[in-house]
């Protein structure tokens, strides 16, 4: 699952060249690809956890039992390169929507067997990754405490707050995982997230657009290994 729907059709066909088209309606594309004999959905659910947790409602009612987010992230640790790879072992949730699924004191946290066939395959494919805590908002601006914004103000609750997820030793910022894991682990199935780097927070608040075709294909390329190595 990429937020992004335009990525739906070239992660399917890096899966499998005779991937199917499936359907397209507001931030949803999705794609039927096969791999090494088995079915993979690759479904977009746009940005946020609102349009994440409707995703995850219907295809977890049509029998999709396990789920691999692959996103783009801001890092927070200044050694974290970019770009490479972030996957979550957890996050903090910072969403809304894991609020109406189960009450904050739940914890956000990925399928051991789904996140390490993730690691395997990041070591496989020799792509740079860490493993750790994920902070994972709502927004992309005050929630992620940035200030190049129109106001330019972020509300207390958020100020200094990237700063302490730093001190906290939190990896990175994204958008989606806190209500993917959640959800998910309230639903008795499978889940876990990789993101890739576009932006390192402590230089600059903008992520870099020029390597985005770079972050696109190292997540096609590991999520494309975690499978083979899942269904070896
Ligand atoms: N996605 C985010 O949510 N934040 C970033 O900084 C980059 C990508």
């Amino acid at each position: 699952m990429p937020g992004d729907p335009a990525r739906v059709e070239k992660t399917a066909k890096y899966l499998d060249q005779d991937a199917k088209f499936l359907a397209q309606n507001r931030e949803y594309t999705s794609f039927l690809a096969t791999l090494c004999g088995q079915k993979v959905l690759v479904c977009s659910t746009g940005i946020g956890g609102p349009g994440m947790s409707l995703a995850l409602e219907e295809l977890a009612d049509i029998g999709v039992k396990n789920f691999y987010r692959i996103g783009t992230t801001g890092a927070i640790q200044p050694d974290i390169p970019v770009p490479s790879l972030i996957i979550t072992s957890g996050s903090v949730r910072l969403d809304g929507a894991s609020t109406h699924y189960a009450p904050i004191e739940y914890p956000a946290v990925a399928d051991l067997e789904l996140t390490n066939s993730l690691v395997d395959a990041a070591r496989a494919t020799g792509l740079e990754y860490r493993v750790g805590i994920t902070a994972s908002a709502d927004t992309f601006y005050p929630g992620q405490e940035r200030y190049d914004t129109f106001s330019g103000y972020v509300i207390r609750k958020f100020q200094n707050s990237m700063k302490e997820w730093q001190a906290l030793k939190v990896l990175n910022y994204e958008m989606e995982s806190a209500t993917l894991l959640t959800i998910i682990a309230t639903f008795g199935l499978k889940a876990a997230c990789v993101a890739s780097t576009i932006v390192n927070r402590t230089r600059t608040e903008t992520p870099d657009d020029s390597i985005l075709n770079e972050a696109e294909s190292n997540l096609a390329k590991v999520m494309k290994k975690a499978l083979e190595i899942r269904f070896a």
